[in-house]
């Protein structure tokens, strides 16, 4: 047996999100957030995309009213962790705990000390943290009253919040990401952004323009993040996994390229500090045109590291007719012949891991860190307790090769952070049963169960990658 040994202080982690997994929705002072009205069942779909507006409904389930309890659990949680030997945590703050409408002048005390809390027990285990400032979340009283990330008012408000938390948590975290896959508010505005569409707007002005603000909001928020708390690092963070043609025609190589642009636009304006060349001749072609002001010099603030989750590769294909298409993932691509798929329909490519540290890393030339990866599947617990969950093992440790490949490569890494580190409610679909944890959490996907945790055979067989810094072959 050989171990291939990752770089000293290299970062092993896990990650949940706040609105996957506190509950307590209306507990401890928070206000109702965008992620509050997204319903599992029939009705999700169309209100995540923003075609329906979401509005409380007794007859439907809401999984973020609950999520898995983690906002009372989190010491029996954070434990657990800590038993595994993780040495980063990563998570996000909910930003209607700590402004519940988004515009008051005062924070929420209460939300505050909650995480205060929660991150003091990070230091106490000896976990770092790295903190995502908005994960798919923001006050509905700023959807409401301002319209969102449709208005540049919102910059300030999202500031507003980014410098509360910098200056209340700046003493416990070391890593901060402005915005959760910031690329995904091309692709479930309502989740991603709090967008509703009316019947007469070009969705894709209302889009780029909202994408817009949100990265002058990140730009401002690196300033501040190095003004207030200079020993802390800030990034980015998109959805990765390159796009690759569907055929060396080189139409699909071309559309491939446009493709990619979607998602390595965000981090050429937020790594290198400026729009690309190419988004002008973009936005014209679309009819689009951007309020951009005087933002130029505040886009200058750019980040120290390009973080980027990876599930799967996509493939691009000029004319959409020649083949089928995957819409397991929100980011809809074509069916590569060469690559199975999870239960959920996702494409399986640890290679592509490879393949996507080293083009990020080419174009930015930043550390990366990989602060998402996992696989999504349905677990059973034996009759004797256990929850054998060895597919999930097996995607780790083909990941985790690919990516030590990259690291030989020569790419600067700083860590990799498992995603669903315990089990939590799915963004896509609301449910349960698409499970990513090696902690099991007893809640099914109607909201019933007891919340009880145990430990998957992942437990231990990641505790034991920690343990070693390295993974056998
Ligand atoms: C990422 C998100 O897109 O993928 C997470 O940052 C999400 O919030 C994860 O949970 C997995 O996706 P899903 O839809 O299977 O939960």
């Amino acid at each position: 047996m050989t171990i291939k040994q990752f770089p000293k202080d290299f970062l092993w982690g896990g990650a949940i999100s706040a609105n996957q997994t506190e509950g307590a929705w209306n507990e401890g002072g928070r206000g109702i957030s965008n992620i509050d009205l997204i319903p599992h069942g029939n009705n999700r779909q169309s209100i995540k995309l923003g075609y329906k507006k979401g509005v409380l409904d007794k007859d439907e389930y809401y999984p973020s009213h609950t999520g898995i309890d983690f906002y009372h659990r989190y010491k029996e949680d954070i434990a657990l962790m800590a038993e595994m030997g993780l040495k980063v945590f990563r998570t996000s703050i909910s930003w209607s705990r700590i402004y519940p409408n988004g515009d008051e002048e005062i924070p929420n005390k209460e939300g505050i000390a909650y995480y205060i809390d929660l991150f003091k027990t990070c230091k106490a285990h000896n976990m770092e943290l790295l903190v995502t400032l908005a994960h798919f979340d923001i006050p509905m009283g700023i959807v409401e009253e301002y319209n969102g990330w449709k208005n540049r008012e919102t910059i300030d408000l999202y500031v507003k919040f980014a410098e509360t938390c910098f200056e209340q948590f700046g003493e416990y975290v070391n890593y901060w990401i402005p915005f959760n896959e910031i690329n995904v508010v091309l692709h479930s505005p309502f989740s991603g952004g709090g967008l509703y569409f009316n019947d007469d707007e070009n969705r894709e002005q209302v889009l780029y323009q909202a994408a817009h603000y949100m990265l002058v909001a990140s730009a401002k928020a690196v300033e501040s993040c190095h003004r207030i708390t200079p020993k802390a690092k800030i990034g980015c963070m998109i959805a990765g996994g390159s796009f690759y043609p569907y055929s060396c025609n080189p139409e699909d190589v071309w559309q491939s390229i446009i493709d990619e642009r979607t998602n390595t636009f965000f981090v050429d304006v937020q790594a290198k500090g400026k729009y690309p060349y190419y988004m002008e001749s973009y936005f014209k072609s679309k009819n689009i045109t951007i309020d951009i002001e005087s933002d130029s010099d505040i886009l200058k603030q750019t980040v120290d590291f390009v973080a980027f989750s990876y599930y799967a590769s996509r493939t691009s294909i000029a004319d959409t007719s020649r083949a089928e298409t995957n819409e397991g993932n929100i980011i809809i691509s074509a069916k590569n012949p060469h690559l199975k798929t999870s239960n959920w329909g996702w494409v399986i490519d640890p290679l592509g891991l490879r393949i996507t540290m080293n083009q990020i890393y080419e174009r930015f030339e930043k550390p990366l860190f990989v602060v998402e990866n996992g696989l999504g599947a349905k677990d059973i617990i034996e009759s004797d307790g256990t929850i054998r969950d060895d597919y999930r093992i097996d995607y780790m440790h083909q990941h985790m090769l690919a990516m030590y490949d990259g690291i030989q490569d020569g790419v600067p890494l700083l860590g990799y952070i498992s995603w669903g580190i315990i089990d939590l409610v799915s963004a896509s679909t609301g449910e349960m049963r698409k499970r990513y944890g090696m902690i099991y959490v007893d809640k099914d996907d109607d909201g019933t169960g007891t919340f009880e945790r145990r430990k998957k055979k992942s437990f231990d067989w990641y505790k034991k990658i920690i343990q070693q810094n390295g993974i056998e072959i």
